[in-house]
């Protein structure tokens, strides 16, 4: 077991702020966890599970112990005609994962390229991109529940995934299951997703198989998001907002463009970009925070920001979407602090 006082979360948090913590504490095996989840003091005082904290915003200094797996592997447990089922360790970098799937001839997971994070948050929070979610793979989870220090497998069903959620995510449960491992299951014969935005005209000309549709996922990444090791950023600060259909029509006349997916009869999806960029909130700064210019949905770090500089400014941009649209934006960043 890893064990550091007063520990900078510099490489901990994308956002690249110089927070620290009292105590960090990084669990090597199952059996270090175990006996993680037996110890008084650990156990009476505050803590948070983290990954690499590409979905978190540290307020400032954390007076507790951040808690992240070291556990890593992946390897095949089992194939059959069709499928293959693929077991990976939490602390896994996701993008690696992917990357290993498409060297091994493994379909699902290549629209999910170059997400940043790693294998075990990306359950929690159910990672998505162009069409996939992390969801439409997963077979198992497994995770240690923190009140009892009992392991527990979760299938597919008892995650209960939806758009950016887990059953990890709701209130009762939300920081109370440690996850060790993941079992994926992927595709022998590739079903290319290829519909969303533009990753059809990235193609066009190209033999589609799935290391050039990583390629393509990789490259429409690259021209909208920032690189979190160049500009600290989270990605998408908010989810894209569920609204009632009623609410939908009303707002149609007034906006006649407004973009929005059918999720089903009576609930519609508006992204929540167009409606920061109507707000005429793009490159909107305050402190060293700003709203990125290319994607109005994803904050940056652009000159040394606080955590405060990107929560006052998010708050501001939720405060005007609320106004000006009656909608209101939740985080996808979680707070801590
Ligand atoms: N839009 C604008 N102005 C802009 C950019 C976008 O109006 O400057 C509008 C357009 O109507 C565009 C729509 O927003 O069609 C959607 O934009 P985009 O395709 O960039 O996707 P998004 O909905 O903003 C979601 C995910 C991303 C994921 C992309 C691609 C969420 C919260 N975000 O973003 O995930 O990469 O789709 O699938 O669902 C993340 O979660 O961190 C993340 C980056």
């Amino acid at each position: 077991m890893r064990i550091e006082q007063n520990y900078s979360l510099l490489k901990y948090n994308t956002f690249s702020l110089d927070v620290k913590t009292r105590w960090f504490v990084e669990y090597a095996d199952e059996t270090d966890l175990q006996n993680l989840l037996r110890d008084e003091y650990f156990l009476s005082e505050p803590s948070r599970h983290i990954g690499q904290g590409s979905n978190l915003l540290f307020l400032g200094d954390y007076d507790g112990i951040i808690v992240h797996s070291g556990i890593r592997g992946v390897e095949i447990l089992k194939e059959d005609g069709n499928h293959a089922w693929l077991k990976a360790g939490a602390a896994e970098n996701w993008d690696n994962l992917v990357a290993y799937c498409v060297k091994k001839g493994l379909s699902g997971m290549e629209n999910l390229s170059l997400i940043p994070g790693e294998v075990g948050a990306s359950a929690i929070q159910n990672i998505g991109a162009y069409g996939v979610e992390a969801s439409d793979f997963i077979s198992e989870v497994h995770a240690y529940f923190l009140k009892s220090g009992e392991k527990k497998v979760f299938s597919n069903e008892a995650c209960n995934f939806s758009y950016r959620h887990s059953f990890f995510k709701e209130p009762e449960n939300r920081g109370l299951y440690y996850i060790t491992h993941l079992v994926y299951r992927l595709d022998k014969k590739p079903r290319f997703k290829l519909d969303y935005g533009n990753i059809r005209d990235y193609l066009s000309g190209k033999e589609i198989d799935l290391k050039t549709i990583r390629e393509a996922i990789v490259a429409v990444r690259k021209s909208k998001l920032p690189d979190p090791q160049i500009m600290g950023n989270a990605g998408s600060f908010f989810t894209n907002p569920y609204i009632c259909r009623a609410h939908y029509e009303g707002l149609k006349k007034h906006y006649p463009d407004i973009p929005h997916y059918q999720v089903n009869e009576e609930i519609v999806k508006i992204p929540a970009a167009w409606l920061i960029e109507r707000c005429g909130l793009k490159g909107k700064t305050i402190g060293g925070a700003a709203v990125y210019e290319k994607q109005p949905l994803v904050i940056i770090n652009k000159n040394r920001a606080t955590g405060d500089d990107i929560a006052r400014l998010a708050e501001e941009i939720r405060q005007s979407v609320k106004v000006k649209f009656s909608i209101e934006l939740k985080p996808e960043v979680n707070y801590i602090g």
